[in-house]
């Protein structure tokens, strides 16, 4: 993949919650990282956490930077993949951190994916009630996502993300030249949440991601989606109103990935979701059959699926056990237009209504 637009200055993107902390977006910065991070605290040492891929690939690299720039660096690696994500590693973590002596004052780097990042950030977040936590997010799914907003999580037997908290980062570092060597399937992945932000709240940004691959403007697809959650966030830290916004898709897309016993990975389920939410907004009136078009066309363009095998009932039974639903009723995101959505509630038993005329059968 290439860098973009032939110019390399750093986006800075800065993240008002119940902290304020910047993100920063330039090819090239994974190799300064310590630099930036002894810019936001007067740490001695830092715990570098990552997965084994991530850390073969770009550790040696945020290792050496973070002692050139006068930290201890102590690292703990974890193999790969979301069934890590469990309150075993967590321990791990813990356990590592204070077998290290790390200190309230000291700072947790995470180097890798949402996995990473989330259970670092909850380590971060529990350690001696509190210590700082830069995220250098190197998929593209973490980068527009996972790493701003300050929701950390481990995974329970009965549910994904069960446990966790809302802790803000220090800083987040995204270096899109880190995100060159994602397996195809994640950089789809990644894609789907940065058309989610287009159909969610900004056509002009939908209609670039559909003349321009991603690939070919990543530091701009990067920072502009920060930018629209970034403003989510901070109207909404906690999750109660317009952040919703950011669920479209994801109502569905969860029943998807739950049906499949995660078998269909989050972006290509989110995809699915969004498909199937919009065609059921337009079989209501809600949208133009064109919105619907538009969408199906993008998601096609790169490589997402746009239907599902699973039948209404099987996605509701999945969408009842899911934790974020209470009691009777469920909130959707319905689109109105590329670029404008609505939050509605609905009675969970009109939902499977809702799934058939998504196309579910
Ligand atoms: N906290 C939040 O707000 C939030 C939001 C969305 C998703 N998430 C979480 O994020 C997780 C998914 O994140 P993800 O898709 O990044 O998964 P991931 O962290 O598992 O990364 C996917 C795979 O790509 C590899 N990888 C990472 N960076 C690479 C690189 N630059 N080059 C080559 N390989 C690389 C990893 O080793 C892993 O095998 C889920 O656990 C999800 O719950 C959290
Ligand atoms: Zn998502």
């Amino acid at each position: 993949m290439s860098g973009g637009m032939g110019e390399n200055r750093m986006q800075r993107i800065r993240v008002t919650a119940s902290r304020t902390y910047d993100v920063c977006v330039q090819e090239g910065l994974l190799a300064r990282a310590g630099a930036c991070v002894a810019g936001v605290c007067r740490a001695s040492a830092a715990a570098l956490i990552s997965d084994e891929t991530v850390f073969a690939l770009y550790g040696e690299t945020v290792k050496a930077s973070l002692e050139a720039a006068g930290f201890r660096v102590v690292c703990f690696l974890f193999p790969a993949g979301e069934s890590q994500k469990n309150l075993t590693t967590y321990g791990e973590i813990l356990h590592f951190l204070a077998a290290c002596r790390l200190k309230r004052s000291d700072v947790i780097v995470s180097l890798g994916g949402g996995v990473v990042g989330d259970i670092a950030g909850f380590a971060a977040s529990t350690y001696l009630r509190g210590l700082s936590h830069v995220q250098i997010p190197t998929t593209l799914l973490s980068a527009v996502d996972s790493s701003v907003g300050g929701k950390t999580a481990i995974n329970l037997d009965s549910a994904k993300n069960q446990v966790g908290t809302f802790y803000q980062p220090a800083l987040v570092l995204c270096d899109p030249l880190a995100l060159r060597s994602l397996p195809e399937q994640s950089y789809r992945e990644g894609c789907a949440e940065a058309i989610k932000y287009g159909v969610m709240g900004d056509e002009r940004f939908f209609s670039e991601l559909l003349d321009t691959p991603v690939c070919e403007q990543l530091a701009h697809v990067i920072a502009h989606c920060v930018m629209i959650k970034r403003d989510c966030v901070a109207a909404d830290e906690f999750d109660l109103g317009n952040r919703r916004l950011l669920n479209l898709g994801h109502t569905i897309g969860h029943a998807v990935e739950s049906c499949s016993r995660y078998t269909v990975s989050h972006g290509y389920a989110v995809a699915i979701g969004m498909t199937m939410i919009t065609r059921a907004a337009w079989k209501r009136n809600i949208c133009k059959e064109e919105t619907l078009d538009r969408l199906c066309a993008i998601l096609e363009r790169y490589g997402l699926p746009t239907e599902t095998e699973y039948t209404a009932d099987a996605l509701y039974e999945a969408a009842r056990s899911d934790k974020k639903i209470s009691a009777s009723t469920l909130e959707l995101v319905l689109p109105e237009d590329i670029g404008r959505c609505r939050l509605e509630q609905i009675a969970l038993t009109e939902f499977p209504a809702w799934l058939r005329d998504g196309g579910a059968r």
